[in-house]
């Protein structure tokens, strides 16, 4: 647990990560009038440019330089050293939704998780292109550009828009049963947002089954301070040390959608 001197003292980190967020979005648009450098990883879905690179540097460099005693995950590389979550880590993905970056020059996002002892406490998503900044700190709510997001209300899964990508009904997991019960389902390739989305309403869950910490770091923390619910698709707490599955929603209809996970 943190005390409340941390807590303020995690504030200042808040504020000084919305800056470097706010510099490494500059930085990011100037890039997109040029041309990326972008390479293929695993496969075809997966794509790296040296923006995403770049920009994890950058926070490298600034976190060593002003907060020695922190350390960074990050998805370009620097997850290599952290086999652990003991003190303050950066959990970051310097862009997520590469492949829309890529292709559609909008919908992707800065996503940074910042944990103590394993808990979350601060959460940064930004919508680069649509100026949309979610943040939270531990115990004092999560923001949509300042303001306040109201805790999550009570919901049921035959009014509620649920997110995954279509690749996931390839795979027989029962998501058709949601697609039947649910009011519809959106999809829009970027994690850290659509988790931000379900933390402000936008969604009623979440869902996919291969994500990296730096995919939900930041969204967990903005969901735990609006009452959101996420674990990993068969309802086990996620360790952000690994890849898993996901299910973030609405607390009302999360029991709903485990059971028709778990019949699976
Ligand atoms: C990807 C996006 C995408 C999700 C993939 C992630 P990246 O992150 O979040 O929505 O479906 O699993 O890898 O590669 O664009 O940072
Ligand atoms: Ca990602
Ligand atoms: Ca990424």
């Amino acid at each position: 647990m943190i005390n409340e001197r941390e807590n303020r003292s995690f504030e200042d980190v808040k504020k000084q990560a919305e800056l470097w967020i706010r510099e490494a979005s500059q930085y990011i648009k100037e890039k997109m009038k040029g041309t990326l450098s972008i390479t293929t990883k695993a496969h075809q879905h997966d794509l790296v440019t040296d923006v995403d690179q770049n920009v994890e540097k950058f926070f490298l460099d600034k976190i060593t330089d002003k907060f020695p005693d922190h350390r960074l995950m990050g998805e370009e590389g620097s997850f290599e050293q952290i086999k652990d979550l003991e003190g303050t880590v950066w959990i970051l993905d310097p862009i997520d939704g590469t492949v829309n970056f890529v292709h559609q020059k909008s919908n992707f996002a800065i996503s940074i998780g910042i944990f103590h002892d394993g808990e979350p406490i601060i959460g940064l998503v930004y919508d680069v292109m649509g100026d949309e900044l979610f943040s939270s700190l531990k115990g004092q709510g999560a923001m949509l550009n300042g303001e306040k997001l109201p805790a999550l209300t009570k919901n049921s899964l035959n009014e509620a828009l649920l997110s995954f990508n279509a690749g996931w009904l390839l795979k027989e997991r029962g998501l058709e049963e949601l697609v039947e019960s649910s009011r519809g389902i959106r999809s829009y390739a970027v994690a850290a947002l659509e988790m931000a989305y379900v933390a402000c309403g936008r969604l009623d869950a979440y869902i996919s089954f291969n994500l990296a910490p730096w995919d939900i770091a930041g969204g967990y923390a903005l969901l735990q301070e609006v009452g959101g619910k996420a674990t990993n698709y068969t309802g086990e707490e996620l360790t952000f040390l690994e890849k898993d599955t996901l299910l973030a929603a609405n607390p009302w209809i999360y029991d709903e959608i485990l059971e028709i996970a778990r019949k699976k």
